[in-house]
């Protein structure tokens, strides 16, 4: 029923915004889940996807429009970071989507990444709608559970709405600054030219429904052409992880077509291209979180737009952010496809610094790892590199690093970003005077690796 007339795929939005604003709590809100505490720090670190199918969002508009008409099978959303370390999963995020949902606390109104976001959407031509969040803190705030937010608003006190408005107005002249006209979605007559600003609360879920239905209707009536269903597969790897039960795994968007157990794919690998064959097809729950350890449902195939966890052999040395190509039978050969997975590969081997001299560099996935090394290069942290690794750390590890013991004794050390250390690479690391440390948030490892740089000094 849903989709089928015009065989439309799911849309891809993408939420962006600066840290805290709420985006990870807002998703938290639509899926009656609690993904954002259970983040070390309360920081995204990783990029996610979520499924929306349209049953869930019509349930989740009908106060608002019962008799809206979906016609797009669900809504597929990423999630991404705000921390300003983690640009390339931004960056990422973006280029996947349709549709982005720019998150703006009102408390703060526009900050460093919201326009770092802006840019990256304007480069791509990216429509978006501005999601302006945590309404809920204006002072005298009545709570107006999962409401639509014309209503909400009749609900407060003339203060309240005087407050909302004052901040409204200002925010409205920082996005002029940016070069864009933007108003609040109720009153927006002309969207498309201007953009529109749908006030939410992610704790109490004020204005949730006017953003899901904008999101979809929006989608539905501009970009029916994009959202047309493809035979041809469109996919990105976004992320490679070790997952208990199913080995090394990549999380990929299928942003069109269909993919199917036992189909040869070619993916990006470190060394080379890696040619294999889809075991497992593998998606977290509707409205669960790809990126949080849960369980997955099995299928036989897959259509688009979905968040994908794919089980195959030799994913070992996959490179997040690189496209995933589907060898169709009676192809000539998978020379091309090799050749076009092999092409962005140097982007990611290029931020390692190439003088032999530096730190080893360990984090859980390949996101993570990009982030922990464009961290480790800003100016003000500007810790070299000498050599990457993904996964727990091992002896051999340990051993790779203390070949710095020679040259400078200070690089043989390895920063792990959210990963564990073996035991007995632990004790090897004491024997040989490697250090290593340890953290879950990327800015702790440059503390810790400065304090003991500074106790060297000493
Ligand atoms: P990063 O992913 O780290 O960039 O942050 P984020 O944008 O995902 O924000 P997150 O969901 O982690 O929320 C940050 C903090 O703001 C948390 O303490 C949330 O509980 C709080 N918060 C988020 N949305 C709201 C809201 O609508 N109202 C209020 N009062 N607090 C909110
Ligand atoms: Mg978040
Ligand atoms: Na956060």
């Amino acid at each position: 029923k849903v989709g089928k007339e015009e065989n439309l795929r799911s849309p891809i939005c993408c939420i962006m915004g600066h840290v805290d604003t709420g985006k990870t709590k807002l998703l938290d809100c639509i899926r009656g889940t609690n993904v954002q505490e259970g983040e070390a720090g309360g920081i995204t670190q990783q990029i996610g996807a979520t499924y929306f199918p349209s049953e869930n969002i019509r349930e989740r508009t009908k106060e608002l429009k019962a008799d809206a008409k979906l016609k797009v099978p669900g809504l597929l959303v990423i999630d991404t970071p705000g921390h300003e370390s983690f640009t390339n999963l931004r960056s990422r995020g973006s280029g996947l989507c349709d549709i982005a949902i720019l998150v703006v606390d009102i408390m703060h109104g526009l900050e460093p990444q919201t326009i770092e976001s802006l840019n990256l959407l304007k480069m791509r031509n990216t429509e978006f709608i501005v999601a302006l969040n945590k309404v809920d803190r204006l002072y005298g705030w009545k709570t107006c559970r999962d409401s639509p937010i014309v209503k909400a608003m009749k609900q407060q006190s003339k203060d309240v709405r005087d407050e909302f408005n004052t901040r409204l107005a200002r925010i409205i002249t920082q996005f002029k600054e940016q070069g864009l006209n933007t108003e609040s979605y109720y009153k927006n007559k002309a969207m498309g030219e201007t953009y529109s600003i749908v006030p939410t609360s992610a704790i109490s879920g004020e204005g949730i429904p006017d953003l899901l239905l904008l999101l979809v209707q929006w989608t539905q009536k501009t970009m029916v052409g994009k959202l047309r269903y493809s035979d041809e597969v469109q996919c990105t790897v976004l992320e490679v992880k070790v997952v208990e039960g199913h080995g090394t795994t990549i999380d990929v968007v299928l942003v069109n077509g269909v993919l199917h157990e036992g189909d040869q794919i070619v993916v990006c690998g470190m060394q080379r291209a890696i040619v294999t064959t889809i075991r497992a097809l593998l998606t977290p729950h509707p409205m669960k979180e790809l990126r949080v350890k849960g369980t997955y449902l099995h299928h036989k195939e897959i259509k688009a737009a979905m968040g994908i966890k794919i089980s195959a052999q030799g994913l070992e040395n996959a490179i997040a952010g690189t496209m995933l190509y589907v060898v169709k039978p009676g192809d000539v050969g998978v020379e091309d496809y090799i050749k076009a997975a092999e092409e962005d590969k140097n982007s990611v081997m290029g931020r390692i610094d190439k003088s032999g001299e530096g730190v080893c560099a360990h984090a859980s996935t390949l996101g993570s790892l990009e982030a922990l090394l464009e961290f480790l290069k800003t100016p003000k942290v500007n810790i070299p590199v000498s050599g990457i690794n993904i996964g727990p750390v091992h002896k051999k590890d340990v051993m790779k690093a203390g070949v710095m013991l020679e040259k400078k004794h200070e690089y043989a050390t390895i920063l792990a970003f959210d990963v564990k250390v073996d035991p007995e690479a632990r004790e090897l690391a004491d024997e040989l005077g490697v250090k290593v440390f340890t953290a879950d948030i990327i800015y702790h490892l440059f503390d810790q690796f400065n304090g003991y740089m500074d106790s060297i000094k000493e």
